[in-house]
Formats: structure tokens, sequence, C-alpha cells
């Protein structure tokens, strides 16, 4: 199957060199590549079930196949990072992100993305985001685009906060670990004011609980030395497709 290319990134490095990616759309023949770079990540020293838990290989075939969007950042021809779009079945996200489950066939959901290790901190994260969104279009027309994130991952935080996605709920998940719902509402999309805003360290999970439960919703991210502090604020709402 031929492969499209999307863009192509230059990174210039202090030493005068540059670092040279190209953005392709991924396709069912990339699932050992994606299968290798998640595994890679996975086995990078800091990374445990607390940051980011592996799609199963159906998932992730799936996304590279007629049930989602999945794009590609390459160096030297060798797959570096990706990012992921699946278009779920009937029980998705949309759970987890409190709609009713009326609403359950109009999500979809931001997957999982990778970057490799030594190709981390040149934004190939945030670049793929807005690529993979690109590439989907009107989304099937879906209503909802919802990810789920750990508190303790500033990175992908960041990542779905710049899309206009703010994070709805901090959940228990089964197996333990507490995770962010970041769900875009598209036909409503939330506003915040940011002079009004509360901010709460990432580990004070009891207030954001609190304020989660009274309508607060997560718009914004900043890091400090040892630890990063989302802002809060009461949605306002606009009716507008987008
Ligand atoms: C999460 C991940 C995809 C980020 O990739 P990346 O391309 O290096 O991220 P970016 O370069 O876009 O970084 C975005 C921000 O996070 C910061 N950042 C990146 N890695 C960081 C780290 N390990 N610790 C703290 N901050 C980090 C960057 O400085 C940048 O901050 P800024 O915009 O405020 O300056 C990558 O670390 C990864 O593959 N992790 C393992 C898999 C994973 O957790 N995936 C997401 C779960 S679905």
């Amino acid at each position: 199957m031929s492969v499209k290319v999307i863009d192509e990134i230059r990174i210039p490095q202090p030493n005068g060199s540059c670092l040279c990616y190209t953005i392709q759309r991924l396709a069912p023949q990339h699932l050992s590549a994606v299968v290798d770079l998640q595994q890679q990540a996975r086995h990078h020293a800091a990374e445990n079930d607390a940051i980011f838990m592996e799609r199963p290989t159906d998932i992730l075939a799936a996304c590279l196949a007629d049930e989602g969007v999945a794009v590609g950042a390459f160096a030297a021809d060798q797959l570096v990072a990706f990012r992921l779009l699946y278009y779920p079945g009937k029980f998705n996200q949309g759970e987890y992100a409190g709609l009713p489950p009326e609403e359950w066939n109009k999500v979809v959901h931001l997957e999982i993305g990778v970057v490799h290790p030594l190709h981390r901190g040149h934004a190939l994260q945030r670049r793929l985001t807005a690529q993979v969104l690109a590439e989907a279009g009107d989304l099937r027309c879906k209503r909802y685009l919802c990810s789920v994130v750990s508190p303790q991952n500033y990175p992908s935080i960041k990542d779905k906060l710049v899309v206009g996605m703010p994070v709805v709920r901090l959940l228990e998940l089964p197996g333990g670990h507490w995770r962010y719902i970041f769900c875009r509402d598209r036909m409503k999309p939330a506003q915040f004011d940011e002079a009004a805003a509360i901010y709460v360290s990432v580990n004070d999970r009891e207030r954001q609980l609190e304020l989660l439960s009274q309508g607060y919703q997560g718009f914004r991210v900043e890091k400090l030395s040892h630890d990063a502090v989302l802002w809060y604020g009461v949605p306002q709402r606009q009716d507008k497709v987008q």
C-alpha cells in the first residue's frame, strides 16, 4: 500500500545540524513498527502502569485500519513516534466522561501517542495530535472527543488541553490507577474565564474531586519545578459545530 506523506519537520540543533522527521499517514502495514515502539516506550526506565498503559495489539490494528486514523513520524525511515485516533464500539470512554448511554455512539477516542525516548522534547506528540485531527477531518460527525491520561503525565495533559479538550473527571479505573478523563463536546465547546481560575496541584486529588463535583473543569496546565498545576474553571458553553 502506498504511504501518504503529510509533512516534513526540520528542527535545527545547537551544533548546527538538523533533526529531520517525515510525518506520514500510517496503515495496517505499520502494525509491527507501532507495536515495537510501544514496547520500547514501555521498557523505558521511568514508565510503568502509573503513567501509561499499553494498548492491546487488536486496538492498535483497528486504529491503523478502518476503525481509526493513525499518523507517525519517521527519522531515516524508522518510526519514532505515532498518534492514534479510534472510533470505538458501543462501550467506550463516554461512560468515563459521564455521558448518558444514548450518547456513547457519538464518541471518538484520541488514543495513545508514543514518542521514542531519544526523540522526546521536540513537541512531536503535539504536532502529531494536530496532524491526526486534521487527517480525521469531521471525525465522522462524532460529537465527543475523549481521552484518558495519568495526572503524572504532564506532556499528555498539555497535549489534550491545547486542542480544547478539558478535564471533566478524575477517576480510579479498574487496576487502581487514577486518570483524568478529557472530553471535548464539539457541538458546545467550553470556554473558561482565566481571571476566575482556581489552581490546584495535579497531586491534590481531594481538592480536584471536590471542584469537579461542583461543575468545574480543568482547562490549562502549568509545569512547576517539582509539580504541575491545573487551572480549573466553570465552563461557559457556546453552541457551534467545530
Ligand atoms: C508523552 C510523550 C508522548 C510526550 O512526547 P514529547 O513529544 O516528548 O512531548 P513534547 O515534546 O510535546 O512535550 C510537551 C511538554 O511536556 C514537557 N515534557 C516532555 N517530556 C517530559 C517529561 N518526561 N517530564 C516533564 N515534562 C516533560 C515538555 O517540556 C513540554 O512542555 P512545555 O510545552 O510546557 O514546554 C512521550 O513522553 C511518551 O512517549 N511517553 C510514553 C507513552 C505515553 O505516556 N503516552 C501518552 C499516554 S496515552
